[in-house]
């Protein structure tokens, strides 16, 4: 069993295996990563290889700070702004990659941006530390599958394929961090996440655009429509269940069903929502049923990474 309580001898362990080459699954307030050495192109490849991941969708490298980042990428004074603001946490930015960069060319997918991300999980930070080496790290699961929140999910997708799993609990934000891009002239969020937009846009003071690329050539390449998919079918904007499906329900108005059923949040608490999402599906998909039908969740705040997550789930496969 691959899985070890995050004490420091472990994470002592686990910053071992990862400068040797191994991967390490560990906590971050969004999910739990696959990290590997983002600087060693074959213990990357590992990454890729363990979760079937397409080699054209590039890796989020994380590091302890501002001043880590600017080793790696080039800082604006517009990307120095948003780091001041939401470094550590869920903020990732895609960047222009310094000269220099040491990070593998498998980790950027090729591209002369790399996205970096300083997490703020106190396992996480500790790992980055003692390691003393920038960690690449996509979300601890198989490719397209859901993402995961805890330890034990983490064991169910990619168990045989690590070193450790440091395990603290489940993860506080529950979805994935906001993807940016400042690589270009204005920004563009490619992926909604724990930072909402409302929060961007409040210190960028104007309106964010949305990346919008096309389905086959997306401008973040892991944003493909399927993506984030339990094993049954997801039918979205429901305002019951019918026989037989399993209800994703949201709010104190939910109608009651007479099958297996989550409230998200009974207050309607978007947070709360957010952090048991990915839990939610693995639970109702492991109870074998067609189809989970799933209530309207307003898209403000979390709402919008939680309806993305949403829309992935029920894309076409
Ligand atoms: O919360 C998170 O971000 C988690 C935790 C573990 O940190 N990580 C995560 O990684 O979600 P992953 O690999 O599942 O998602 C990374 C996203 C993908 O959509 C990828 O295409 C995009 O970031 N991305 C990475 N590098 C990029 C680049 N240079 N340009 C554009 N998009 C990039
Ligand atoms: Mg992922």
């Amino acid at each position: 069993m691959p899985i070890h309580p995050a004490t420091d001898d472990a994470i002592a362990a686990a910053a071992e295996a990862l400068r040797a080459g191994e991967l390490v699954s560990f906590p971050t307030e969004t999910v739990y990563g696959l990290g590997a050495d983002a600087t060693n192109g074959r213990a990357v490849a590992g990454i890729f290889a363990a979760k079937g991941r397409p080699q054209f969708n590039p890796l989020i490298v994380h590091v302890a700070d501002a001043a880590d980042a600017v080793q790696l990428a080039v800082l604006s004074p517009l990307a120095t702004k948003l780091a001041d603001a939401f470094w550590p946490g869920p903020l990732t930015m895609v960047l222009a990659k310094t000269p220099d960069c040491p990070v593998a060319d498998l980790a950027t997918a090729g591209l002369d941006t790399v996205a970096i991300r300083v997490p703020s999980h106190p396992v996480a930070r500790a790992l980055i530390a003692a390691a003393g080496v920038p960690i690449a790290a996509p979300s601890a699961n198989r490719s397209g599958h859901v993402s995961p929140t805890t330890a034990a999910h983490v064991n169910a997708d990619l168990g045989d394929r690590v070193a450790m799993i440091l395990d603290d609990g489940p993860t506080p934000v529950g979805v994935e961090s906001t993807v940016l891009d400042l690589s270009g002239p204005q920004p563009a969020l490619l992926r909604a996440g724990g930072v909402t937009s409302e929060q961007i846009e409040a210190v960028l003071g104007a309106p964010l655009a949305r990346a919008t690329g096309a389905e086959d050539r997306p401008s973040s390449p892991g944003q493909l429509a399927s993506h984030y998919a339990p094993r049954a079918a997801v039918r979205l904007n429901a305002s019951q269940a019918l026989e037989g499906e399993a209800f994703l329900a949201f709010g104190p108005t939910a109608p009651s069903h007479d099958g297996p059923t989550i409230n998200l949040s009974r207050a309607g608490d978007l947070a709360e929502a957010a952090a048991g999402l990915f839990a939610a599906l693995r639970r109702l998909d492991a109870m074998g049923v067609a189809t989970i039908s799933v209530m309207p969740i307003p898209n403000t705040g979390l709402g919008e990474a939680i309806n993305d997550r949403l829309q992935r789930a029920a894309a076409a496969r």
